[in-house]
This record gives C-alpha cells, structure tokens and sequence, in this order.
C-alpha cells in the first residue's frame, strides 16, 4: 500500500517472462481476495516486477498439454471469473505496462479500468493468438472492439503485436511514459488523476451495426490469405466477434469461451504452437550449442564458387556479419557474380533491409581466382562449385595449401557424402555441411551436416555460423538428400506415379495445396528443375519414366528452360500429357492423396530417426516448415501424423 493506493507486483518465480501458469493464477487469486476484502483501497495499479515484460500471455505449453474439454473450460472458468472479479472492484484499476504485453497479458490488462505504458524496444502491445493457430480467449475477441472498434478485428486476425505509441493511437494505451521515464510514478499519477475524476478516458460508443458485414469481408480475406482453407483459429474468432459485438459483454464472454474451447482442442491449434516452439529453439542456433561452448570468432570468410549458391552465400554472409569476404571462381565469373549481388544489395536497400550502405558491402570484397596468400587469413570456408566429386577434391587439396589448420571448412553439396569429401581435407574433424536453399538470401533454413569426423566443435562453429547470418539450422548426419531432400524424393515420385496412374496434374497439386502447402509437388519440381530431380532418380538407381521423357524432351522446368510441366499462365503445358507414362488406371480422392503423401514422407522420418541421422524429430520438422513451406498450422510432418493418429497407426506410438 502507498497511501489509499495498492501496487501489485506480477513476478511469476524462475521464469524471464511472466505467463499463465497456475502458480501465476493462484498467486493472482490471492490478491484479489485482498483487493475485494480491504475496504480503504482506492485504486490499484498493476505492474511487473521484470525489466522488460510485463505480461507475455498464456503458457502455451500448459494450452498444448490440454486434451479435455473439461480441463480446458475450467482454466477459461477460471481466467474469466479472475478478470469478471477484477471489473467489479469497487474503485479504478491501471495496468503499468513496460515490456511484452501480449494475449492473456492484454487480456488482463483491458479488464482493467485503463492503461498506461512506458516506451521501450521490448514494449509491444497485442494479441498475437491466431499466429499459433489459437485466438484471444481471456475476454480479448470482446474487450478489444468494445475498446477501440472494427480495427480490432484485423489486429486479433492478422496478431499484430503494437510498439506502444502505436497502441496508444490505436487507443489501447489511454497514457505513454518515454523510455527515460518513472513508469511507477506515472502511474500513480495517473491513477490519483482517474480516482478524482479529472483524467478524461476516450472510452467512445461503437457502433457494430455493421458487424455482419465487417465479419464477412474479413472472412473473404482470410480466405484469400489461406488460399480457402478454413483454419479453426481464423474462422472461430471471426464468428466469436460477429456474435459476440450483437450482445451484452457477459453473454458475448461465454460465446468466445465456447468457441474457445473448440479451438484449443482442434489438431491445427496443436500443430501451431509445436510451430511456435521449434522457431522459438531455431531462433537462437546458440540455444542449440553444446553449454559452455566458445565460439571461434569470424573475422574473415571466404566462399569458393561465384554461382548461384556462391553468390547467394556471400550476400548472407556481407549483409548479416559484415566482414571481409574473399570469393574465388574462374576469371569469367567474377564480375558478373559482383555485379549481381550489388543488384541484389540495391533492391535490399531499397526496402531498406540493409543496416550499411551498399558501397560498404561491396568494398568488403575480394574477388580472385587464384589461392592467394590472403586466405591464411580466412576462419571460415564456404565451398559451393560445381557438384562433382572430382571437382571438390582438387578443390579442397588446393584450398588446405593455403588456409590455416583452425579454419573451419563447409561445403554446400546437395548430394555428395560429407564424409567422403572429409577424405580430401586436411583436418576432417573441422570439415562438414552447410546445406543452403535457394534462393539464399530468401530461405531460413540451412542444414548442417556431421560427416563421420566432424567434431562437435565444428558443429557448434556452425552453428554460431548459422546464428550469425540468421539462418535457421537443423542438425544432421550424413545422408543421402539429408533431411528435407530425402523427404521430398518420395513425396515427388509418389505425385508422378498418381499421375501415371491417370490422375491429373492440378488434381494431384491441389490436393496438397488445399493441404497447405504453398505449391503442390509437380509445380515444385518444375519449380526446382525436372532435370534436377531426374538427375537424383538416376542417381538412385530409379527409372522414373515421365521424369525421363520430360527431360529428353528439353523441358527442365518453365523457369529454367522456357518448358516444363506448366504454361506461363499457370495452366498445365498440354504438350506435356503425351510424355506422361501410363500406368493402369487408380483414380484418387483428394484425402487419399494427401495422406498417401504424409505417410511417404513420415516414414522416411521414421527411418532418418531409426538410423541416427537426426536426433529428434523437432529437426525434421524445422526442415519441413522453414526448407519447404509445409503448413504451420500442422507444426511438421512427424509433428502431425502424431496430432492425426497417422504414428500411432503406421508404428504404435508417436514421434514426440
Ligand atoms: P553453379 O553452377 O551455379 O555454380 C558453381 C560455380 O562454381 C561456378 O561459377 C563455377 O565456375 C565455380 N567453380 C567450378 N570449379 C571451381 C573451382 N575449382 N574453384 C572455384 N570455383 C569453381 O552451381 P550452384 O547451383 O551454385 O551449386 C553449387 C553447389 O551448391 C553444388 O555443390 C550444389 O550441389 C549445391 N547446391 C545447389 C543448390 C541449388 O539450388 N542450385 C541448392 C543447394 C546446394
């Protein structure tokens, strides 16, 4: 108590960031009890006892662990009942908000008479819910249009979270406190000012009349942005709003719980927040770290190959660490290579995603085709020349000339066995993968590879490697494909088969695109090159006769040779059909598809997993959600045949 003024201090034990738990909620009960009972308050402020956070939401990992719909109402019973007693208090109530103020932390906040923030990089305001597949269940599908109208529904669809000032205009926030200033004593301030009735709160009459056809139009967008799939989380909120805005908050209250529960039980909600925890641990590859480890500083690098991988790495490696970069390739390479990354540099700074000018980057080049005494200067090597095993030998017997016995070596090989290529360098144990995707510079995820030798620590150099040009790492063994190629080898064969079979192409691709995939399989393989693919099926011994005929036909793919499966207009090229291998005829459903195709790809999971060559299903799953755009929402292959039953079918028990 200060005076007639009670602060609340929220500071959930052991953890960084204050969330839901149950020890937070019987915590907060407590209090409320002597916030009801005490007949001399005459205002409270709520605020945190973190540095920078003041409520993140709720534990999303106690939200994953809910199967019953039991369990889950009597959490929402409980939150709702907290926050319904918090509205009734009989004098004001103020939320100090420093730092995240997100989902159930704003949910609790907006049950509170008025808000005020302190400014800050960590201070961002929302309710992000439906970017895991959930939506705001503490009151917030409720609260936040009573507070500040129709805007509140692209805020909860799209779970835009707000810098302060930003929410204060939004009207969120009722009073801002800059960076450099006392939150507490603002907020004593603040609070003396509504207890006396002198502070003028904008709390404006809405009218949602026109619900319905706000509810509708925001429905159609959704709808465009999942290209028609109608996501649990998306289309529950939508209807929680339109029917909750047409009645009192304490009937529009028990609508949204109800919805709620709906929502958290769904497979998509389960599949999103395992989506929200793996970015979460592939945020920081330096979480992914042997503890302890010190990584070996990068002053210097270097990438071998100006190609389309070279280039791409070396854009990466200048505008993420900014450091001297030497690149060699043949003569003729070298300034077209330069010439594209400056143009790659232009467009980057155009849309202003480059923290140093252009010119800078570029004078932090190199360009050379000869071993030059500056290598022995270099601390990392990036190989990335053509993918023949010849080539790579004379490449690295070349290279361990010249660099220093610490550098750490990678090589970008697609298809080539690390441990293999290990045999031409001198220190195998500081040699392995980094499997990059193209376009570099676009794709989060990079594969590191451990070759037989590889040491731990170079594993965790490449790890901080990863971290510092921003990539997104899965850890793995040596294998053929690694791990997102030798998902998608089954995945692509098995589409063309269907085909064959006499199914056609954009049934075959829309059956994954309505699966959430962001192209289905045959425009992905026309996408990354027919020649590509066929060149790995020779290599694996398989016929695979379409793929055969295409490529003898000269089309490698629209993009690269002008031909593939598909028009410029996006239609299927009928040329085409005639090279198709027919087989008897299966006709297919669209379901039957998708899980015939699940199930390739979750057994070679299995049998990465059987044989070691990633550790834990979750890097399998990164490499799906970040290597090829498989639905969020589902949270991964092995993530979602565990949610729809598909593990415990094809082997008796689930992946995690
Ligand atoms: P690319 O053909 O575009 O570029 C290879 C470059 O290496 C050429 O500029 C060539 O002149 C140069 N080169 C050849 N011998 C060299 C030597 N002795 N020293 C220096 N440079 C030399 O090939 P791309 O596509 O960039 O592939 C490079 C590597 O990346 C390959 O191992 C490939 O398997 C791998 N990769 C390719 C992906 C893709 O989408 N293109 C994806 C992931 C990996």
């Amino acid at each position: 108590m200060e005076g007639d003024v009670a602060i609340v201090t929220f500071d959930v034990a052991g953890d960084v960031m204050n969330t839901w738990t149950e020890e937070a909620f019987a915590g907060f009960y407590e209090v409320l009890e002597i916030l009801e009972k005490d007949e001399t308050i005459k205002g409270v402020i709520f605020i945190s006892g973190k540095p920078d956070n003041f409520f993140a939401g709720a534990n999303l990992k106690m939200i994953e662990e809910m199967n019953e719909e039991k369990e889950i109402k009597k959490t929402l019973d409980l939150l709702h009942d907290s926050f319904r007693r918090l509205t009734r208090l009989k004098y004001p109530t103020l939320a100090a908000i420093n730092g995240h103020c997100l989902g159930g932390g704003l949910e609790f906040a907006l049950a509170c008479t008025a808000r005020i923030a302190r400014e800050s990089k960590t201070t961002v305001i929302g309710l992000p819910e439906c970017n895991v597949g959930l939506f705001p269940g503490g009151g917030g599908t409720q609260r936040l249009p009573r507070l500040i109208g129709y805007p509140a529904i692209d805020l909860i669809l799209k779970g835009r979270m707000l810098p302060a000032a930003k929410a204060y205009e939004a009207g969120i926030i009722d009073r801002l406190v800059p960076a450099d200033g006392d939150l507490l004593e603002k907020a004593k301030s603040f609070l003396q000012e509504i207890i006396s009735g002198k502070a003028k709160l904008k709390r404006p009459e809405h009218d949602f009349s026109q619900v319905d056809a706000a509810a509708e139009q925001a429905r159609q967008e959704v709808l465009k942005v999942t290209k028609g799939r109608e996501l649990p989380a998306y289309m529950l909120v939508i209807k929680s709003i339109q029917e909750g805005l047409k009645v009192p908050l304490d009937e529009a209250l028990e609508i949204e719980k109800k919805n709620f529960v709906e929502v958290a039980l769904s497979n998509e909600a389960k599949g999103g927040i395992n989506t929200f925890f793996i970015k979460t641990m592939t945020d920081k590859p330096k979480s992914m770290m042997t503890k302890g480890f010190v990584p070996k500083p990068l002053k210097k690098a270097a990438v071998l190959g100006f190609g389309t991988m070279g280039r791409g790495i070396a854009i990466e490696i200048l505008r993420n660490m900014q450091v001297p970069v030497i690149i060699k390739d043949i003569p003729e390479a070298l300034e077209p290579g330069k010439a594209f990354l400056r143009k790659i540099f232009d467009g980057m700074a155009e849309k202003k995603r480059l923290k140093v000018p252009v010119d800078d980057l570029m004078n932090l080049i190199t360009t050379t085709s000869e071993y030059t005494d500056e290598f022995r200067e270099v601390d990392i090597v990036v190989e990335a020349v053509f993918e023949n095993i010849k080539v790579k030998e004379q490449v690295y017997g070349e290279l361990c000339e010249v660099v220093r016995d610490d550098c750490v070596i990678s090589s970008n090989t697609s298809s080539l066995p690390i441990t293999t290529m290990s045999r031409y360098v001198k220190n195998p144990e500081r040699f392995g993968g980094t499997h990059f995707f193209s376009p570099v510079w676009l794709m989060q995820l990079v594969e590191i590879v451990r070759g037989e030798k590889t040491s731990q620590d170079t594993i965790d150099n490449l790890l901080n490697f990863a971290a510092l040009i921003r990539k997104r790492p899965l850890v793995c063994r040596d294998n053929p494909g690694f791990v997102v190629n030798a998902l998608l080898f089954p995945y692509f064969l098995n589409s063309i088969k269907y085909i064959e079979e006499g199914n056609a192409i954009e049934k075959v691709d829309k059956a994954m695109t309505r699966f959430g995939m962001p192209v289905g399989p045959v425009r992905l393989t026309d996408e990354v090159g027919i020649d590509v693919l066929h060149k790995v099926f020779v290599g694996m011994g398989i016929e695979q006769m379409t793929i055969k005929s295409v490529v003898e036909a000269g089309r490698f793919g629209l993009k690269k040779s002008g031909k593939g499966f598909f028009l410029k207009d996006g239609s299927v090229d009928p040329d085409v059909i005639p090279l198709i291998a027919k087989s008897g005829p299966k006709e297919k459903t669209e379901e039957e598809i998708q899980t015939e195709l699940l199930t390739e790809m979750v057994k070679v999971g299995k049998d990465l997993l059987d044989r070691k060559i990633v550790d834990d299903p979750r890097m399998i799953d990164v490499g799906m959600v970040w290597g090829v755009g498989f639905p969020p929402e589902k949270g991964g292959p092995m993530k979602w045949s565990d949610l729809t039953g598909l593990s415990r079918k094809l082997f008796g028990k689930n992946f995690y």
